[in-house]
């Protein structure tokens, strides 16, 4: 290992541009902007209680999960035709073009269209032409996960997976999201076995707010290959035990955890002692538009308050790729860029 890469990271999101990493925890109705809220806004006639960008940016202080769910909800509504949902991914996958993200596993939230009258056909063929394209025009990998809410009740996520299943093939995984405390995974257990007969992989957000034993459940009655966020696993050692052991993934979203104060300050996250005592972590931006950041800020804001070196920040990538749902051949070409990137910081 080189001298340099034992340095601290620069706390510059140019730096990591760079670096080729994956994004596993996204969200891509957490991907809009404000300028693309306001311009949907008044093409859909949809009153949002904001008149400029500075408004919406100024809205986004959260106190928890629940406080920005709220907000995010309203922000989707402006989401209605299907070429709303192609520009909305476009514009990301623009982003992962810029950021350096060769590969992007992107969450939706079918639910949260389907309940306001939007057709699952409308939603899902807006993304996947933008997957398309941006594959056909620079070669931009990407997979999707079909995130379940988990307020609702589960006979509602049945009928989800019952809608996507003409479109089975264009979907990598099932996932679970929306406010945790008070709902448990374990319920869900039927509707992820049914995922699983459909070939999907399985992943779940747990231990964001909610207690380890909702980690615990994500990993034996739901049987995921991913934790989405994980953070507050460090509170059972028994679990951290198994979560090394296994080098289950663990999708972690410093920005996010920031802003909806799941940790009091970015220079109290455990991203690093976490990565330190052998856990499989890579970073990720969750919702970046409203957590005033992408994945690259993410990087640059752990470099800023935590100590993470150049081979530190390489390792997260590594993570990312090997965590990610691409093969092992499609993984190695990756693994082998990130060596060059860090031979060449020195
Ligand atoms: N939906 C969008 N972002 C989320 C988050 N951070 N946690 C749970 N559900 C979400
Ligand atoms: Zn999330």
């Amino acid at each position: 290992m080189t001298e340099a890469s034992n340095s601290q990271a620069p706390a510059d999101p140019e730096f990591y541009r760079s670096l080729p990493k994956a994004e596993l925890h996204l969200h891509i109705e957490g991907s809009l902007t404000a300028e693309r809220m306001l311009a949907l806004a008044e093409r859909n006639g949809v009153t949002l209680p904001y008149a400029a960008v500075e408004d919406v940016e100024a809205a986004y202080q959260f106190d928890d999960l629940q406080s920005f769910l709220d907000l995010y909800y309203q922000g989707m509504s402006v989401l209605q035709t299907e070429s709303d949902f192609y520009c909305l991914t476009m514009d990301y996958l623009e982003v992962c073009r810029r950021e350096g993200i060769v590969h992007c596993e992107i969450g939706f939230d079918p639910q949260g269209h389907t309940e306001r009258g939007i057709p699952f056909a409308t939603v899902v063929s807006g993304i996947t032409r933008a997957q398309d394209d941006a594959h056909a025009q620079w070669g931009q990998s990407s997979a999707l996960i079909m995130n379940i809410l988990r307020h609702l009740p589960v006979t509602d996520a049945f009928d989800a997976v019952e809608q996507a299943r003409p479109y089975a093939a264009r979907i990598s995984a099932i996932g679970l999201d929306s406010s945790e405390v008070g709902f448990p995974p374990e319920p869900f257990a039927p509707v992820f076995s049914a995922a699983r007969e459909l070939g999907w992989h399985c992943v779940a957000h747990a231990g964001e707010e909610g207690p380890p034993a909702y980690v615990w459940g994500a990993i034996v009655d739901l049987a995921v290959d991913r934790i989405d966020h994980g953070i507050r696993s460090d509170e059972d050692d028994a679990l951290m035990d198994l979560l090394i052991k296994r080098q289950m993934p663990l999708t972690v979203c410093p920005l996010s955890n920031v802003r909806l104060r799941a940790v009091p300050t970015m220079a109290k996250h455990n991203l690093m002692k976490m990565l330190q005592a052998g856990a499989n972590v890579c970073v990720n931006s969750d919702d970046p538009t409203y957590f005033g950041g992408f994945l690259c800020d993410n990087f640059a804001a752990v470099a800023r308050d935590l100590p993470m070196t150049i081979n530190d920040a390489a390792q997260l990538a590594r993570n990312s790729i090997r965590s990610s749902f691409l093969t092992d051949s499609q993984q190695q070409p990756i693994l082998s860029n990130i060596d060059r990137w860090l031979e060449a910081q020195r």
